[in-house]
């Protein structure tokens, strides 16, 4: 069977495996927001110490809204990766992603390194995670509700991966009925759906066609950082090829997608490429909500295990408390109120 439960833990140690050691980023393209700069406000009256970032996500409260975005699931080293991630997820009490729990259907071998998610995490919020191209496939979606049980999960994250599945060797590139596929699954899970890319990006059109459905939350996972095309143009062992770099930045599908607020009640979830403090109140400014990174996280948690991760997550926030400080934002609300500045508009 071209993708049984081996051959898919198989494919995921060697995603881990590159992701940890390979360059997979993007090549040429940028996640975008070095285009903008942020407008100095010089009578800032925004007392520092009163700035928080606690708010809501999926009903619960949050300390800081960061979510450690879908990664792993179905082997041994993924038990090991989830079990640290919950641990400083919980800490921090920000929300954490599963990695696809496609692998928890075919064989009940790994469903604990699903569960030790919710065993070392109790109370934050947690989103599980399925692939389009299962998604497709279901008549009945009771096996989406058991995956949803196994972490006792506040959403379902339905990843959006077609460049990926056009690369993989034995990739499934076929989406068909996926808005129907989406719109059932609403109907039918008493939790909300959150939709994800992996790093192409989502774009404007895309999200309204997808918030229709009645999706809750929309994680743009733009271009700029991890290339899942990369990832599997390097397990392939092909020359680097056209499509390593496809995808809308992440910058450009905040902004755009933003403007749906006005139509939708939705969390606008901004990643892909948020690799350090700077990006990530960008991300904020141009509307997203809460923003999300993936392999720097698991790059942190590999090089300075849970403490790093919880360090690195306590940094940024203070970097961006000194930016709404000097913005004159008192809040990552205000933030969003023309902060920034395009810089080819400086001069
Ligand atoms: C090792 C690894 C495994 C991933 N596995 C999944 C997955 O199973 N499901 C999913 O929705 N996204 C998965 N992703 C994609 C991330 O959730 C994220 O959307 C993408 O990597 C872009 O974020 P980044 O630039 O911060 O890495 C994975 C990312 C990494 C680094």
């Amino acid at each position: 069977m071209a993708n049984d439960s081996n051959s898919i833990s198989q494919r995921k140690k060697e995603h881990l495996q590159l992701c940890l050691t390979g360059d997979v980023s993007y090549k040429e393209k940028r996640n975008g927001f070095d285009n903008y700069d942020f407008k100095h406000y010089a009578i800032t009256e925004v007392n520092l110490n009163k700035i928080s970032f606690k708010t809501d996500f999926l009903g619960k409260k949050i300390n800081y809204p960061f979510l450690i975005s879908c990664m792993t699931g179905g082997t041994e080293e993924s038990e090991n990766i989830n079990a640290k991630l919950a641990i400083a997820a919980n800490e921090l009490n920000i929300p954490l992603g599963v990695g696809s729990q496609r692998q928890a259907l075919e064989s009940t071998s790994f469903h604990s390194s699903y569960k030790i998610i919710r065993k070392n995490a109790p109370h934050i919020p947690i989103l599980g995670n399925i692939g389009a191209s299962q998604l497709v496939l279901f008549k009945s979606f009771k096996p989406v509700q058991m995956l949803a049980e196994l972490i006792n999960a506040d959403a379902m994250a339905v990843h959006l991966n077609s460049l990926q599945e056009l690369m993989q060797k034995k990739g499934e590139p076929n989406f068909t009925g996926l808005l129907k596929s989406l719109g059932k699954l609403v109907e039918s899970l008493d939790i909300p759906v959150v939709v994800k890319e992996v790093g192409a990006g989502i774009s404007k059109e895309a999200a309204k066609k997808i918030l229709q459905t009645g999706v809750k939350g929309i994680d743009v996972a733009g271009a700029g950082g991890t290339s899942w095309a990369g990832v599997e143009i390097l397990r392939n062992k092909e020359e680097s090829n056209y499509f390593w770099d496809w995808g809308l930045p992440t910058s450009y599908c905040l902004r755009k997608i933003s403007k749906l607020k006005n139509e939708f009640d939705f969390y606008l979830i901004g990643s892909g490429g948020i690799n350090n403090a700077i990006d990530m109140a960008k991300a904020f400014a141009l509307g997203a909500e809460i923003t999300a990174s993936a392999r720097t996280v698991l790059i942190q948690l590999d090089k300075n295990g849970v403490k790093g991760v919880m360090s690195l997550v306590r940094e940024w926030f203070e970097i961006v408390r000194k930016i709404l400080f000097l913005t004159g934002s008192s809040s990552l609300a205000e933030l969003q109120n023309n902060k920034l500045i395009r810089k080819d508009k400086l001069n």
